[in-house]
């Protein structure tokens, strides 16, 4: 193990057992860490699986299955609660998944990690907890035009609640992109929370979110940034976005379903109050009141997701030994790359940033149906996504009902991609396009 020293790459700490990191070198070999993944080495409907719908969850290393299993086989208890030897182990993994989602997101504090069961609970969570006791009739929620449904139904129910009123930045035409020159003029006094996607799920546009956000802190408005498809593909460092609030997933990011994170900035959660009542968050609990603990545990009532927890931790650990800058690096050249042979097809169209774009492309084809053209690259061993997205109102926009899409990750490689632009050929040849 010590061979690594030089390299970058360190050894990390889950409890008792020691992950390495896959790549040792500078460059990594894409091609090698497909081997990480079990699942990928199948057939399906009798062809080599294509797996590219990672936009909708990813898939999951040997790393994170074993550390599940382990903490099964030998770790099982609840946490927080036990004296007793498995039920310290646990606390102590637990806990430890939070110290490392800290470092993930470089958060000042771990006091600033709350577990949830993904994006849309986090977003959920700031709503109901924060949005109640901030946002009041009258006040404005500034969202995007390429917001999904996690990111403006908790905002459109907390509205009805409280009388505010949601406003949406313009999406410019079929390449996706916000203007943010025109932020300003929307950044109003009456303006409390600017919430806003990292990367759209369905046009692969990437927004400097950073920029966003401190136009926004400068006026005293606050943040939160929707990291559902970033978290596990690039760099995320709150201090440096300036954020608020920041969710994400780990299912889409290697880890299992079920667990996900929100980061909140430490002053903002202690004036938040608690999301749920129960177990666990509490100080003291008499018949008719009760007081709690402080961020984060206050946020999080019952029996958390520790397994999931810790299977996060392992994902984390595993996306940081391959490095999520290469991944960026990477998604960037398979999202330039599908995007061009695509574009070179006739009878398509093509949303979302030509360049730039992160590793997904969502297309239509000159009357063929998006689920027709899913349903016949699935019988070629090919798995897309095709529908909405959770994005209806941004199809509106578009004027359409529905794209089909593909999304990659760091095991898929320009070679799956060219094999993809052919099954893209062949659909167009079979409805005789
Ligand atoms: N939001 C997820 C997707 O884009 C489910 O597929």
């Amino acid at each position: 193990m010590n061979n690594l020293s030089g390299t970058g790459f360190h050894p990390i700490s889950i409890g008792d057992q020691e992950f390495m990191p896959q790549q040792t070198t500078k460059t990594v070999d894409w091609k090698a860490l497909r081997e990480d993944f079990p699942i990928l080495d199948q057939k399906v409907h009798g062809q080599p699986l294509l797996y590219l719908d990672n936009a909708a969850t990813s898939q999951k290393p040997r790393a994170v299955i074993d550390a599940l299993s382990r903490y099964y086989e030998r770790d099982n208890a609840n946490v927080h609660r036990g004296i007793h030897e498995l039920s310290n182990r646990a606390t102590a993994a637990f806990e430890a998944a939070r110290v490392r989602a800290a470092k993930f997101l470089n958060a000042r504090s771990a006091d600033e990690i709350i577990f949830t069961r993904g994006t849309t609970e986090g977003i959920n969570l700031v709503a109901a907890a924060w949005g109640t006791k901030f946002i009041k009739r009258g006040d404005k929620i500034l969202l995007t035009e390429m917001e999904h449904h996690s990111n403006i139904v908790p905002w459109q129910l907390l509205a009805e609640r409280t009388g505010a009123q949601l406003v949406f930045l313009p999406i410019k035409g079929d390449c996706g992109l916000l203007d943010l020159a025109q932020l300003d003029a929307f950044l109003t006094s009456d303006v409390k929370l600017l919430a806003m996607t990292h990367i759209s799920n369905s046009l692969g546009t990437i927004n400097p979110v950073a920029e966003y956000c401190e136009r926004a802190r400068r006026r005293g408005i606050a943040t939160l940034i929707d990291a559902a498809q970033s978290a596990g593909h690039r760099p995320l460092d709150v201090q440096q976005i300036g954020c608020d609030f920041l969710a994400f997933s780990g299912h889409k990011m290697c880890g299992p379903t079920g667990i996900g994170v929100l980061y909140g900035r430490g002053e903002v959660l202690e004036e938040t109050p608690p999301y749920q009542g129960g177990g666990e968050m509490i100080l003291s609990v008499d018949f008719h009141q009760s007081t709690w603990k402080h961020a984060p545990h206050k946020f999080e009532a019952g029996t958390p997701d520790i397994s999931g927890a810790i299977g996060l931790h392992a994902a984390m650990v595993y996306l940081d030994g391959i490095g999520r800058d290469r991944i960026a690096q990477h998604d960037l050249e398979l999202g330039a790359y599908a995007f061009e042979k695509l574009a070179a097809l006739k009878g398509i169209r093509l949303f979302g940033p030509p360049i730039g774009r992160a590793g997904l492309v969502s297309f239509l084809l000159d009357g063929i149906h998006a689920h027709d053209v899913v349903t016949v690259a699935d019988q070629r061993g090919v798995a897309l996504r095709g529908g909405h997205h959770c994005n209806q109102p941004l199809m509106k926009k578009l004027g359409v009902e529905s794209t089909a899409r593909a999304s990659f990750y760091f095991y898929n490689t320009t070679e799956e991609i060219d094999r993809f632009v052919e099954v893209v050929r062949e659909i167009k040849k079979f409805f005789g396009g």
